[in-house]
């Protein structure tokens, strides 16, 4: 059994993708800029858009965080988002969501300029993606990881079968998606599931690589794995445990302990598909970076 170490290959992109920066900066005296909104108090927020931040300046890039109160008008968040559409040095542009109930997140999506869309959420990015104009597109970040890892394991795709559990515009969607392309990393036949799905263990079973992304903890049993298959775990769901100092411990939508004595490679939790994530954005914003400079 392969135990697929996202924190590794996170950190070997990571470390690319520094050498990269820095060529640029001795090249044309320039470095990608990647700006982060966060509206509100949320902690969960605060720690993803504190890390991103963090990763960006370890690489060499330039990151700005943008702090607004929970009470910031939706007009002021689109004119902030239309003045850095407009700045040059503004590579990428992500809006930390979830955004408090009073604005529009579809309004502010579709605010972004594609060309800064690092998230990959606008439906221009979403709709080449499904066009499979990936040279045009930005690819959401954990679909992306999740690629990432896939090649970097050598994991063969094609003709496999691929069953994407979760219908999300962030995860679900975007996978399934790419999943489909006919590319060398891809090319599967993909079956979605969700939550009206009838008899799910019938379908995840038919799985070759199982990519769980519902948000719910250890759902996938062994019993609903085929032997062999390849099974990617994007869920991270806190449950109470004692025996820690915190009293909570991290674990994914598919129970670890059970499925990987049957998998032929898995994902853990943590530090399987999370880490991917931000390396992605990171990656997208300097290929930003790359197209506006016409590198
Ligand atoms: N909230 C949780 N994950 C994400 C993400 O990848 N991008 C944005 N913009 N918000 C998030």
């Amino acid at each position: 059994m392969v135990l697929i170490d996202g924190k590794k290959v996170s950190s070997d992109l990571q470390q690319e993708l520094k050498s990269s920066v820095e060529k640029h900066r001795s090249a044309i005296g320039k470095v990608p800029g990647l700006v982060v909104i966060i509206v509100g108090q949320d902690p969960a927020s605060q720690v993803y858009v504190r890390n991103k931040a963090k990763s960006c300046k370890e690489i060499g890039m330039n990151s700005t965080v943008i702090e607004l109160e929970a009470e910031t008008t939706q007009q002021l968040l689109l004119d902030k988002i239309a003045e850095l559409n407009a700045d040059p040095d503004v590579h990428g542009i992500l809006v930390q969501q979830p955004l408090p109930p009073h604005i529009d997140e579809t309004a502010v999506t579709l605010a972004i300029d594609p060309k800064k869309d690092v998230d990959g959420f606008h439906p221009v990015n979403i709709g080449n993606l499904v066009l499979g104009h990936l040279d045009q597109c930005y690819i959401s970040c954990t679909p992306n990881g999740i690629l990432e890892l896939l090649c970097r394991y050598g994991i063969e795709t094609k003709g496999k079968h691929c069953v994407v559990v979760g219908r999300s515009n962030i995860v679900g969607k975007p996978m399934a998606n790419l999943m489909v392309q006919k590319l060398d990393a891809t090319n599967c036949t993909v079956t979605i599931c969700h939550s009206a799905t009838k008899d799910i263990a019938s379908i995840t079973r038919q799985a070759d690589i199982l990519i769980v992304a519902i948000g719910m903890a250890r759902f996938i049993k062994a019993e609903m794995v085929k032997p062999g298959a390849v099974v990617i775990d994007v869920g991270i769901n806190r449950i109470e445990d004692p025996t820690t100092k915190s009293g909570f411990r991290l674990v994914g939508d598919v129970d670890f302990e059970q499925v990987s004595l049957i998998s032929s490679a898995i994902t853990p939790v943590p530090g399987g598909v999370g880490p991917m994530t931000i390396a992605m954005l990171l990656k997208n914003t300097l290929q930003s970076f790359r197209r506006a400079n016409g590198l």
